[in-house]
């Protein structure tokens, strides 16, 4: 177990936010994992399992206790007929998984390019973009359970995988640590290319179905084109998440808003988008307030255009939320997660 003291965290996040960390852990293995809890047991101190720092808002005042930085590593490939299963360590960045599976010709994962984190992460929150959610293509994820002290499987039904959700961001999920992930990929498998943003890249080419690696590069653009460079600006993609509102609201919403984009969702319920809001209704892309503001592409995604504080981007972020709140009636909830 290599534990440090007193470390800077904003350099671990893609926000670039954030005090130090009373200890910190690069965790490389389960048994290290198993080690760093054992310590924050004997010392009392409060944990908090950092992976790529992708999504998350750390308090200017750091964090007192033990962050755990998960970077286990690898990926074991194994096939089944046309089925491929790659399980990861759950400290592999993401999009090195992604790049890999592609180069070896294994669908289901190319449509998430580009997206910052770790595997670990992309769990956690089902990651999602241009038509595909990682929860389509999970096996099972293994965990360690901090309560139990032991190793702990959890299959890809136990994980109850929503938008943007897990059975790890509830307070039931919340003592499993992940420690790697299985993904089943395929040999042979149909593009997914119909999201708006993508459909135009390939109407061209006629009827040729796009090869995988054709997808990757197309949804890598997509991407350049609409969000912030993580390794110019401060940022974690999309601060909110969609609104998911009862039909009476969205009815409410929509008799005054006839124009905003809507969805249907599970359960009769429907999906708002919170872009269109700030955007349309606040008039608020690219608004920027000292240190902070919103894309000049992409409303719904906060930048810290440098030397932004946590207090700053909480107040910008809470602005936005009351705005939203007052003409709309609808509640913005972060995607990011806030560390307290
Ligand atoms: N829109 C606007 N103005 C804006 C932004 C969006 O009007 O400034 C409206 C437009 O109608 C646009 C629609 O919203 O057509 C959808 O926008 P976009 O395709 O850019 O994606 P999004 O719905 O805002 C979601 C995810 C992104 C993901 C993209 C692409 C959430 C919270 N965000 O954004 O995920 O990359 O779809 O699939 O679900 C992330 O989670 O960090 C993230 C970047």
């Amino acid at each position: 177990m290599e534990l440090q003291e007193f470390v800077p965290l904003a350099p671990h996040t893609t926000m670039k936010i954030g005090g130090l960390a009373r200890y910190f852990c690069d965790v490389r293995s389960p048994t290290a994992l198993k080690e760093a809890i054992a310590f924050t047991v004997e010392k009392h101190l409060p944990t908090f399992v950092l992976g790529g720092g992708s999504n998350v808002l750390i308090p200017d005042a750091g964090f007192p206790g033990v962050v755990l930085h998960i970077t286990i590593p690898g990926i074991d490939w194994e096939k089944q007929g046309d089925d491929i299963y790659a399980t990861v360590g759950a400290g592999m960045v993401w999009d090195q998984f992604v790049a890999e599976a592609v180069k070896r010709g294994y669908w289901g994962v190319e449509n998430l390019s580009g997206i910052p984190g770790s595997v670990g992460a992309s769990v956690i929150q089902n990651i999602g973009a241009y038509g595909s959610e990682v929860a389509q293509v999970v096996e099972w994820v293994e965990t360690y359970s901090a309560k139990e002290g032991m190793a702990r499987k959890i299959s890809a039904v136990e994980c109850a995988f929503a938008y943007r959700g897990s059975i790890f961001k509830h307070e039931r999920g919340k003592e499993f640590i992940v420690t790697s992930v299985c993904f089943r990929l395929k040999k042979n498998s149909v593009p997914n290319v119909a999201y708006k943003d993508l459909a135009p890249t390939f109407a061209k080419k006629g009827k040729t179905p796009p090869t995988l690696g054709e997808v990757r590069e197309a949804v890598l653009a997509v991407r350049k084109g609409k969000l912030p460079d993580i390794a110019t600006y401060g940022t974690a993609g999309s601060f909110f998440r969609h609104p998911i509102v009862s039909r009476a609201e969205a009815e409410a919403f929509l008799a005054k808003f006839p124009d905003a984009p809507h969805f249907d969702a599970e359960g009769g319920r429907v999906k708002l988008s919170a872009g269109w809001i700030i955007d349309h209704v606040l008039q608020w892309k690219g608004m920027r307030k000292g240190n902070v503001g919103t894309w000049e592409k992409q409303a719904l995604v906060l930048v810290n255009y440098g030397g932004a504080s946590e207090k700053e981007m909480r107040a910008f972020a809470r602005e936005i939320q009351y705005l939203a709140a007052v003409k709309t009636n609808i509640r913005l909830e972060p995607e990011v997660v806030f560390v307290e």
